[in-house]
């Protein structure tokens, strides 16, 4: 071969195309060779420090080699979590001792608490109460300032402890028609902010509506000189905001008819179950500093009285 090369002492392979066109053995750029025994070495020592090669024939079933460092996904996952439970453990540790007020003040664990306890919300509440408060047919609002117990901490705190069951009596066997259709009728005037005749206001008190509605009608039956107010839960009948649904005349109708959770067909029905410790003889679906979170998150989405 070499000595029909045309092309004596260079360093071609000795394949020739058309004449003239032919293959050279040159050895690839010096970096290029570095770069690929680099590589070459880095998988070597990858596959000694890394998990890497399956074992299929391991005896306690198909594995891999886990190499000399020791490093797992999961690992590296409990690792994460367990440097978030340190940061959480801090704020936990903190939120046990301090009472909501002072949490409230605090706006580091403020943010802490709303983060945490929007994810309590959402697992324990939202399917009653709607995923941000904003309430569902038959369930009350809370992201508003209308309560029917009282928006504050400490009453927010027991409302989710013992939970709540409003009554109001059944009216079906104790007014007649008229006075029925009269006080529905004051109710949706009310609701429309009017202040209703001399002879509702008769009515009303008369017929006892007064002692749970209050003597305005707006549910309260008082109010304390810190601004705490005294209600058994009944509604407040002077705003738009109607608690069974659709609302209107003939809703109201049907609740003074059948009352509140009462034991006739027909009655409302509004249970909010308790969810306070079992220390407290209730369900104990919470704990004490969740039941705190809450508080604040839910005084925080509508708080006031
Ligand atoms: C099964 C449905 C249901 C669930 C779950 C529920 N609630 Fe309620 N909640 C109610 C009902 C119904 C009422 C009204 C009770 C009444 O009318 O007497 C209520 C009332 C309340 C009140 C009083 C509102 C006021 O106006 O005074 C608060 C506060 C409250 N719920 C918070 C919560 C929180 C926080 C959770 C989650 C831990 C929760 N609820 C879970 C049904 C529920
Ligand atoms: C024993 C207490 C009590 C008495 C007496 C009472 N109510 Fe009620 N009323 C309640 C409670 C509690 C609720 C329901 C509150 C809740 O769970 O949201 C309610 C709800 C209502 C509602 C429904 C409001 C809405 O937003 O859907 C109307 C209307 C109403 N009452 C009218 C009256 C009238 C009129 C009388 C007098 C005949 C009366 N109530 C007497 C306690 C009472």
């Amino acid at each position: 071969m070499a000595e029909s090369n045309p092309f004596p002492g260079e360093n071609n392979t000795g394949h020739f195309w058309d004449d003239n066109l032919r293959e050279l053995s040159n050895p690839p750029p010096r970096w290029w060779m570095i770069a690929f025994w680099l590589s070459f070495a880095w998988w070597v020592l990858y596959g000694i420090l890394y998990p890497m090669w399956p074992t299929p024939w391991a005896q306690d079933g198909p594995g891999h080699t886990t190499g000399i460092l020791g490093w797992s996904q999961i690992r590296e996952f409990e690792r994460g979590m367990a440097q978030v439970e340190a940061v959480r453990a801090q704020f936990e540790e903190q939120i046990a001792g301090m009472s909501a007020e002072e949490i409230i003040a605090d706006p580091g664990l403020l943010q802490y608490v709303r983060s945490s306890a929007r994810v309590l919300f959402g697992d324990y509440c939202a399917a009653c109460h709607g995923s941000g408060g904003q309430g569902n047919p038959g369930y009350p609002v809370l992201a508003d300032d209308d309560w029917l117990y009282g928006g504050t901490i400490a009453k927010i705190t027991e409302s989710i402890t013992y939970g709540r069951k409003g009554a109001m009596t059944a009216h079906k066997d104790i007014l007649t028609e008229a006075e029925v259709d009269q006080l529905a009728r004051f109710v949706v005037t009310m609701s429309e902010g009017e202040p209703g005749s001399d002879e509702d206001w008769a009515l009303f008190n008369a017929k006892g509506c007064i002692a749970c509605h209050g003597p305005k009608g707006n549910g309260v039956l008082a109010e304390l000189p810190d601004g705490t107010i005294v209600t058994v839960g009944a509604s407040n009948l002077t705003d738009g905001i109607w608690r069974f649904e659709p609302g209107g005349y003939e809703s109201a109708r049907h609740t003074i008819l059948y009352g509140v959770n009462q034991d006739v067909e027909g009655s409302r029905s509004a249970v909010m179950p308790a969810f306070g410790e079992a220390g407290t003889g209730t369900s104990g679906r919470l704990e004490s500093s969740q039941i705190k979170k809450l508080a604040i998150y839910v005084h925080d989405l509508g708080g006031g009285r």
